[in-house]
């Protein structure tokens, strides 16, 4: 369905897109822009105040939105959440997996904890939560689920192991959900940003290699063609096309948002 806005048309009118970690940084980027677009947007995120900041926010400039308080990492309430919007909305046409850590550094370190922890947010989460879901995705019709992995789901990173591990399993998930759903018309892609202007960026770079946060970034920086770090409304951008019918042909595909880093 396509309704006219101004002489745009809204790419994602009628549809109910939920967006987990939207409270913040890219997620916060995407739930606007969506919301523009048309959806009915759910912010699924752990931080109450923010997550209703941003549905102020979309209300303001005459979206939908609605919020639920749940931590990602417990799977009961990821199953019980889902439950309750397709009670809600009856059906789910795109499912955004965001939610993500950066982990522990390093390797020989790394606890048994630290390590359940990244992996159960940067995987498990977005696993179950998209198995949850996939009854009131078939509702829909058609569907698209987009992933967030990282760059470092493509390659190597030299701080964190655990990362880029749970990442790059990621960057496999999509390929093998795109496989496993295609038949039903469900497409499953993934979104690898590069170093993003949001709160987790500092994080980041707080744990590189030299301790020393602004030779970091200038380190990091000067290794990105583009000459500057991804902004959150690039990555919504890559996101709103991989869940519109923009993207219909695409799936399976793991969209570096970098700036040209992996060339
Ligand atoms: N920022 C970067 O440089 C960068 C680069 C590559 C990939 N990523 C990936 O992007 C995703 C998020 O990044 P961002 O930069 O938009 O983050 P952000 O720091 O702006 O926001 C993170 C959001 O996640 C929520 N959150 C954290 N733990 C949660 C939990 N257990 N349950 C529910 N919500 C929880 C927070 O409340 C916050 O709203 C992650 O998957 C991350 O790995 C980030």
């Amino acid at each position: 369905m396509f309704i006219k806005k101004g002489d745009d048309i809204m790419k994602l009118a009628g549809k109910v897109a939920v967006i987990s970690a939207a409270a913040s940084g890219m997620g916060r980027a995407g739930a606007n822009l969506f919301a523009k677009e048309g959806a009915k947007v759910v912010i699924l995120d752990v931080n109450q105040e923010q997550g209703e900041l941003v549905v102020e926010e979309i209300k303001q400039s005459g979206g939908e939105a609605q919020f639920y308080k749940i931590d990602l990492i417990e799977l009961d309430a990821i199953k019980e959440v889902i439950d309750r919007i397709d009670l809600q909305y009856g059906k789910i046409d795109v499912l955004w997996n965001h939610v993500g850590t950066p982990g522990p550094n390093g390797f020989e370190n790394v606890t048994e904890e630290e390590y359940d922890f990244a992996m159960g947010l940067n995987l498990k989460s977005g696993f179950f939560t998209t198995q949850y879901a996939l009854k009131s995705i078939r509702k829909a019709g058609t569907g698209s689920i987009i992933f967030t992995s990282s760059v470092g789901g493509l390659k190597a990173s030299p701080t964190s192991v655990v990362y880029s591990t749970g990442k790059g399993a990621v960057v496999n998930l999509v390929r093998s959900l795109a496989v496993n759903l295609a038949k039903e018309k469900i497409r499953v892609n993934g979104i690898c940003p590069s170093l993003a202007e949001t709160p987790m960026m500092a994080q980041f770079l707080a744990r590189s290699k030299d301790d020393d946060p602004e030779k970091n970034k200038q380190f990091l920086l000067e290794r990105i063609p583009l000459g500057r770090f991804a902004r959150p409304d690039d990555i919504a951008k890559a996101a709103l096309f991989l869940a519109s019918d923009e993207s219909t042909y695409i799936s399976g595909v793991n969209l570096p948002v970098d700036g040209a880093y992996m060339a």
